[in-house]
């Protein structure tokens, strides 16, 4: 058939009329249905602000995620924001002053609701009560926090619930829980139901543990948020739900851009990852916030080391320094001192933090352990990366006439150097290279003293 022949002119003119009405029929559908935008994060766990070690995992900061959400609310004023919780961490030696600026600094982001999780937890309730953040716990008892909250934006409403595992409960050591909460889910399923009954969509947050046992009621969410994992992945179906699967420590977040219907149901989605990047910069909003932190630990800091210096007795600890190592062990000593790790101190201090002991534990030699590094004023000698960062103290070689037996076996070095060169603070590092190289430790190659 000849394509320009009245007949076949005609049938082509009919299909394009054809797809023409079905893509202004879909695209009306859609247009009728109104948009919503929701950007969400996973548990933070501490991570204020990234450490700037690599490259590769230069990523996250609540400075930067300002920056990032001033920017998305500008484009999209009616995008809500919602975060995983878990902000925060126990132990470590800033962790207390960490998490009440970590709070401050997302009350600052103007998260719409952040569902509580039980490392939130970790300086007990009246931490969380002296910054009102939107934290949300659907099975808690009591009203130490909203159990269901409602977002209108937009002429649509949004219910955000939060399941809290009562497996992880933390317990006294009597095995008692500590918290007030709802096993059952009940009450759970009865506020699904009664949000769905309104026309709002329903967003769930949970651990992946919780949503895998099959326990939870999912019927009726539409939204499921889980807990981060070490890298973002895209969302899932389970069932009718969307499942969220944020990424740690804030160094990605992700936006969502839903067509709901007028039953406030989901008919079509999209999907991004932001990276929270070098690129971002700073927020000048911030900037109170941040100087203030740095204070805190800086004070903080200036009082431990006040403690550390009265109660050390002379230079009798485990610890002795590189220099005392030199005369008997030139060689790696002058690879040593030639390498990056020697360097170590000068480059927190480079970057303003050669008093903060979250840096301190990876850039001196045995910082918060009995003869370790405190300050330069007190040990110099234990600036940086040194022998003993590795090899373990020396004092007992030295004097027992090296028949203490230095650390690390062959097969203890991987181990050793990944306690540091881990997944956050260096991504890229690559064991077998340094071992092909020979340089395991700096020394040039080995088998020499
Ligand atoms: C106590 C913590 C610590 C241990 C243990 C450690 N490193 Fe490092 N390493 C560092 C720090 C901190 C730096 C960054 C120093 C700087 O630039 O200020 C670094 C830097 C380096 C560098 C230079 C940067 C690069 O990526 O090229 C190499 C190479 C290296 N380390 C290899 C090793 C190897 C191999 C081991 C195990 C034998 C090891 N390190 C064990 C803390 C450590
Ligand atoms: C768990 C150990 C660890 C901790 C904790 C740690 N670092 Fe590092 N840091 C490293 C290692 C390892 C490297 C070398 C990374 C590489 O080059 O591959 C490094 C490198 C660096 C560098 C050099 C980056 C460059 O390429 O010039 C800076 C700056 C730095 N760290 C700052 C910090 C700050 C600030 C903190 C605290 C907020 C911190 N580090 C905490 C292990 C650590
Ligand atoms: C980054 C970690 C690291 C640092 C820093 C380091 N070493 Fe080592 N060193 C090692 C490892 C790992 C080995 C074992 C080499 C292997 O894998 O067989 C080693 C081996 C040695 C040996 C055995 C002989 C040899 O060369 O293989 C001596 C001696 C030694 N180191 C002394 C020192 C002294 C002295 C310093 C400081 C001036 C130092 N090391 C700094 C990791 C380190
Ligand atoms: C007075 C000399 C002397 C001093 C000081 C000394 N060493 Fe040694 N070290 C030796 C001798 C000798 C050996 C070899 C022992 C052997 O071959 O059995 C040795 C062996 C080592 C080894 C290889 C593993 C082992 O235990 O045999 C390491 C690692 C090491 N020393 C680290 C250090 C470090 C770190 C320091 C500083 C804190 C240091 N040494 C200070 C004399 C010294």
């Amino acid at each position: 058939m000849k394509i320009d022949s009245p007949r076949s002119r005609l049938a082509v003119g009919l299909l394009l009329a054809l797809v023409c009405a079905m893509f202004l029929f879909t695209r009306a559908a859609i247009a009728n249905a109104d948009s919503l935008t929701i950007a969400y994060t996973g548990n933070l766990e501490g991570h204020l602000e990234p450490c700037g070690c690599a490259a590769e995992s230069d990523f996250g900061g609540l400075d930067r995620h300002a920056v990032w959400l001033d920017r998305l609310r500008a484009e999209r004023p009616e995008m809500i924001a919602i975060a995983q919780g878990g902000l925060l961490t126990g132990g470590g030696v800033t962790e207390r002053i960490k998490a009440e600026f970590i709070l401050r600094g997302f009350a600052l982001l103007n998260y719409d609701a952040i569902a509580l999780r039980w490392p939130d937890l970790a300086f007990g309730r009246e931490l969380l009560a002296h910054t009102p953040l939107p934290w949300t716990a659907s099975n808690w008892r009591g009203n130490d926090w909203a159990l269901t909250r409602e977002i209108a934006r937009g002429g649509r409403k949004v219910t955000f619930l939060s399941w809290l595992d009562p497996e992880t409960a933390p317990k006294t050591t009597g095995g008692a829980a500590i918290y007030p909460l709802d096993a059952t889910t009940i009450s759970l399923a009865e506020r699904i139901a009664q949000a769905r009954k309104e026309g709002n969509l329903v967003i769930l947050a949970a651990t992946g543990d919780a949503a895998s046992t099959g326990h939870l009621p999912l019927t009726g969410v539409d939204l499921l948020l889980l807990d981060a994992t070490e890298t973002m992945g895209e969302p899932t179906r389970l069932g009718e739900t969307l499942v969220l699967h944020p990424g740690k420590w804030g160094m990605h977040a992700g936006i969502l851009d839903l067509q709901v219907d007028a039953q406030g149901r989901v008919i079509a989605w999209q999907h991004r990852v932001a990276s929270l990047g070098a690129d971002l910069g700073h927020a000048p909003r911030m900037a109170d916030w941040h100087a203030a932190y740095t204070e805190r630990v800086r004070a903080a800091s200036r009082e431990r080391v006040a403690v550390l210096r009265a109660q050390r007795q002379g230079e009798t600890g485990p610890f002795l320094g590189a220099q005392k190592c030199q005369a008997c062990h030139p060689r790696p000593f002058a690879a040593w001192s030639s390498s990056r790790h020697a360097q170590a101190l000068s480059t927190l201090e480079r970057v303003n933090k050669g008093f903060d002991p979250d840096c301190l534990v990876c850039h001196t030699v045995g910082f918060n352990r009995p003869g370790g590094f405190i300050d330069t004023g007190v040990t110099p000698q234990l600036a940086g990366v040194q022998c003993e960062s590795c090899h373990g103290p020396g004092r007992e070689h030295v004097q027992e006439g090296h028949d203490k037996k230095m650390p690390p076996t062959a097969d203890q070095t991987e181990a050793l150097c990944r306690g540091c060169h881990n997944a956050l603070h260096a991504p890229a590092f690559e064991f077998k290279h340094f071992r092909r190289r020979g340089i395991p430790c700096g020394h040039g190659d080995a088998g020499t003293p």
